[in-house]
C-alpha cells in the first residue's frame, strides 16, 4: 500500500526523500508514477487535475499541502467520504505570523510615506502614534490569524477579529457572523485578511466593504485571491479610502505583466510567499496523522466539506 505525492513547489531536496526518512514503513510514489492505483492510500497534493484522485478507488486520506484546501474543493469529482486534512505545521504558522507582523507594522509606522519623502529626499518628521492607538482587524480568526495576534497583542496594538464563531481570546475584541461585519469593520484601521476561501467568502474584499472602513486604511490579504475584487481596491486607493495595500494573492497567479498592481505607487505585491510549508515538519504531521489513522483513530485537522474550511 502506497502513499502518492503531488508537491506545489520545487525544494531543494525531494517531497519522497523526507517521506522515505519520516515514514520508512509507507512506500512512497511519485505523481507521475503513480503504478497500480489500488494500491494508494493516502495522496498529499497540491491542486490536483479535476478528477484525479478519483481515480485512487482504496484512498483512505487526502492531505493538503497548503492551509487553503480551495485548490481541492474545487473538484467537482473529488471522492465522497474520504476525509481531507489541512495543512496545520508549525513553520507555516510562523512565517504567516512574521509576513503579518512586517506589513503591520510598516503600514503602523507610515513606511511608504517615509519611503516617499526619501526617494523626493524630502525631510519631514512624521509623527506616528504608538501601537496600542493603531487599530488592527483580522478578517478570519484561525490558526495563522491567531498566532499573529499573539506577536501583535504582545506589541500592544489594539486588536479585534471577525469570524463564523465567536473567540475568546485574551487583547482580542471578538467579532462574528453578519451582524458583527459593519461594527468590525468600522474600527479597523489595518485590515488582515486570513480567511479560507469558500463560496461565502468568495470576493469579500469589495467596495462595500472598503466604505466601511475608516478613510485612509490599510489592506494586508494573505488569505486568496479570490477574495478580492481587484478593480474596487484600485478604485479604493485612487478614492483615500485606502491608503495601501500588501497583497499576496491574486485572482490570476502568476500576477500578469499587465496588472496595474505591479507598479502601483501604494501597492506591496509578493508572490503567495506570505508563508510557505516548510517539509520536515509538514512531513512529521502527515506520518502522525497517518499513524492514527492506521490505529483506528480520526486524523486531526480535517476539513468540513459543507462549510468549505
Ligand atoms: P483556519 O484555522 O481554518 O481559520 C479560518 C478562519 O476563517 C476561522 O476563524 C473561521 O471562523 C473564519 N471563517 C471561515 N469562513 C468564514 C465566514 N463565512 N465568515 C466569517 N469567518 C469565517 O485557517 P488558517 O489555517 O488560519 O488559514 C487561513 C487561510 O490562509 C487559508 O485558508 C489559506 O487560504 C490562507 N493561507 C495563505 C497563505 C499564503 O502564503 N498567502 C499561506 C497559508 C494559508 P471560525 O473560527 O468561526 O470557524
Ligand atoms: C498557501 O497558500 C496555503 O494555503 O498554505
Amino acid at each position: 500500500m502506497a502513499l502518492i505525492i503531488k508537491p506545489d513547489l520545487e525544494h531543494a531536496r525531494p517531497w519522497r526523500e523526507v517521506f522515505l526518512e519520516t515514514l520508512p514503513e509507507q512506500e512512497c510514489r511519485e505523481w507521475d508514477r503513480p503504478g497500480d492505483p489500488e494500491a494508494i492510500e493516502y495522496a498529499f497534493v497540491w491542486a490536483p487535475p479535476s478528477g484525479a484522485l478519483k481515480t485512487f478507488p482504496n484512498l483512505k486520506c487526502i492531505f493538503s499541502i497548503g492551509a487553503g484546501v480551495d485548490h481541492l474543493l474545487k473538484d467537482p469529482d473529488l471522492p465522497d467520504g474520504v476525509p481531507i486534512v489541512r495543512m496545520v505545521e508549525p513553520e507555516l504558522t510562523q512565517g504567516m505570523t512574521e509576513y503579518v507582523t512586517m506589513h503591520v507594522l510598516r503600514f503602523h509606522r507610515e513606511g511608504p510615506a517615509l519611503e516617499a519623502q526619501q526617494r523626493d529626499r524630502v525631510w519631514n518628521e512624521l509623527i506616528v502614534p504608538t501601537a496600542p492607538s493603531r487599530r488592527v482587524g483580522f478578517l478570519g480568526f484561525g490558526v495563522l490569524a491567531q498566532d499573529s495576534a499573539r506577536v501583535l497583542n504582545a506589541l500592544g496594538f489594539d486588536l479585534a477579529c471577525w469570524s463564523r464563531t465567536a473567540k475568546t481570546v485574551d487583547g482580542v475584541q471578538s467579532f462574528r457572523g453578519a451582524d458583527g461585519l459593519d461594527p468590525f469593520l468600522a474600527r479597523t484601521e489595518i485590515l488582515v485578511c486570513l480567511l479560507p476561501l469558500t463560496p461565502e467568502t468568495d470576493g469579500i474584499l469589495n467596495a462595500g466593504l472598503f466604505a466601511k472602513l475608516p478613510r485612509g486604511a490599510w489592506l494586508i490579504n494573505a488569505g486568496r485571491g479570490g477574495h478580492q475584487i481587484e478593480e474596487d481596491i484600485l478604485d479604493a486607493l485612487e478614492s483615500g479610502q485606502l491608503s495601501g495595500a500588501t497583497l499576496d494573492v491574486f485572482r490570476s497567479e502568476p500576477l500578469p505583466k499587465e496588472s496595474p498592481f505591479w507598479a502601483h505607487p501604494r501597492v506591496t505585491v509578493t508572490p503567495h510567499i506570505a508563508s510557505v510549508t516548510q517539509q520536515k515538519s509538514a512531513v512529521e504531521q502527515v506520518a502522525a496523522n497517518i499513524r492514527r489513522i492506521e490505529a483506528g483513530e480520526a486524523p486531526l485537522n480535517t476539513v468540513d466539506r459543507v462549510l468549505g474550511y
